[in-house]
């Protein structure tokens, strides 16, 4: 008989990225306490998004899912939170409208703090001292006092998270997200002058919106105008928070990570008998995996039987990030790897991670053209292909940062010192966020008019 799936399970399998606590005892007493904490997302919300991502596995749909790269302690606000979201909203409104399928909104927020890193020590000025693994684990501050990993800072990740979808929620439904409204913030980012491009499809939109309003629906007739449905997610790394965190659903009697709605696994974590992979093919919430230029055929087969054996649409999205120019040498054997095995997977584009360099001041930069090439090698891979681009995977944020170079605000590389206030890799700004989506749309529309099966 084959044994069934435990919580704990991981702890037996290979692990790597994860922190090795000095205080044993204060683990295990942080443990007790989150495993005694209500969970910060539902089953049923989670298997009600991995229905509509099943929707967007089938160009019925597409997932933007976006966010900070590492939430962090410091920066948590109500005016970050408001804005992240706001500018997601924004960009769904413009995706929809080119796509004419709805937009499965998923923020990288309320969980997103622990991050994995290519180098498990830092050296500043002959110093060496452990990484920053994000704010859940250690402290940013570079002092061998602040790099000792501390498991209380998960009961303060917890508690942030808790803060953060409980305003989510309101932003949800309390009429902050109107569609009129958040579309009036759109046409004020239209106005720039470099913005000519794109003012004619937020033109097109108010149009729309308008023939809907003399047509009689409104927010007050159709009160699924005035709100959305937003969803958590970020990378389930910190497995000791993971376990804590897992709850039973009471519907189905299967194991879901209370953690968020949709959890993923990372580029460098997804050992197929490690023990990330161990712990996410237990729960029953959607799952991503990311897709780098060292993801072979034979794994990806591997990880796609382990995580998704039954074939349940909506259980896994595949989330491409190979750098911009390189897309082309990966895609296409992992795309006819699914096609060949007859999985059901959403693809889905992070143009992020393959395209972060060092600019000539020393900051982690990614230049907003490279972000953008990345993202039409996929649309046009998935074109030639014929497959289905399900979604993309920013890593943004609402405010005015300058941490991606380019953009029609033009952030140059001496510009970076500005407001470089990112924990971990840089994001693109509010401004170089909403650019971004009336580009993407530009592809979804040609996608379209190729009459392709996205937004049929
Ligand atoms: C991330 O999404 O922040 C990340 C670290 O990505 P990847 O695992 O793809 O490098
Ligand atoms: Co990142």
């Amino acid at each position: 008989m084959t044994k069934v799936w435990a919580k704990t399970d991981w702890r037996a399998k290979p692990r790597v990225q994860m922190p090795d606590y000095p205080d044993k005892a204060a683990l295990a007493a942080v443990e007790a306490q989150l495993a005694r904490q209500p969970p910060l997302v539902f089953a049923g919300e989670a298997r009600k998004l991995k229905q509509k991502l099943a929707l967007a596995g089938e160009g019925k749909a597409f997932l933007l899912q976006g966010g900070d790269c590492a939430e962090s302690f410091a920066e948590f606000s109500a005016d970050n939170i408001r804005d992240t979201f706001r500018v997601m909203l924004q960009m769904a409104v413009v995706l929809t409208y080119a796509a004419k399928v709805p937009v499965i909104k998923v923020g990288r927020m309320a969980g997103q703090f622990a991050k994995p890193r290519s180098a498990p020590n830092e050296v500043v000025g002959g110093v060496e001292l452990p990484s920053y693994k994000g704010d859940i684990i250690n402290g940013f501050d570079f002092t061998a006092e602040a790099r000792v990993p501390d498991p209380r800072r998960m009961l303060q990740a917890y508690t942030q998270s808790a803060a953060t979808l409980n305003l989510l929620r309101a932003f949800s439904s309390g009429g902050f997200a109107d569609i009129h409204r958040v579309h009036a913030w759109t046409l004020g980012f239209a106005e720039h002058d470099k913005a000519e491009r794109y003012r004619e499809t937020a033109n097109r939109i108010s149009d729309a919106l308008d023939f809907m309003n003399a047509a009689g629906i409104d927010s007050e007739t159709a009160p699924s105008l005035a709100t959305v449905d937003f969803y958590t997610s970020h990378e389930a790394l910190l497995l000791e928070y993971e376990e804590a965190l897992c709850r039973v659903d009471s519907i189905t009697g299967q194991p879901v990570a209370g953690s968020g709605h949709m959890i993923w696994i990372g580029d460098r974590t997804r050992q197929p008998d490690g023990a990330h992979v161990e712990f996410a093919r237990g729960v029953l919430n959607p799952i991503g995996l990311k897709c780098g230029p060292s993801t072979t055929v034979e794994d990806l087969k591997v990880l796609m039987a382990k995580l998704n054996p039954q074939n349940e649409a909506g259980r896994l999205t595949l989330i491409a990030r190979f750098g911009a120019g390189k897309v082309g040498d990966h895609l296409p054997r992992l795309i006819r790897t699914v096609q060949e095995e007859g999985a059901n997977v959403v693809w889905s584009c992070d143009p992020m991670h393959g395209n972060t360099i060092k600019a000539a001041s020393g900051y982690k930069t990614r230049p907003f053209e490279s972000v953008l090439r990345e993202v039409r090698e996929f649309f046009q891979i998935h074109k030639a292909e014929g497959t289905i681009p399900g979604g993309v995977h920013f890593e943004m944020t609402g405010k005015d940062v300058t941490e991606c170079t380019g953009g029609l605000r033009a952030v140059k590389d001496e510009d970076l010192s500005d407001r470089y206030h990112t924990a971990c890799d840089p994001r693109l700004n509010a401004s170089q966020a909403l650019e971004l989506a009336f580009l993407v749309s530009e592809e979804l529309q040609s996608m379209r008019a190729a009459g392709r099966r996205i937004a049929l």
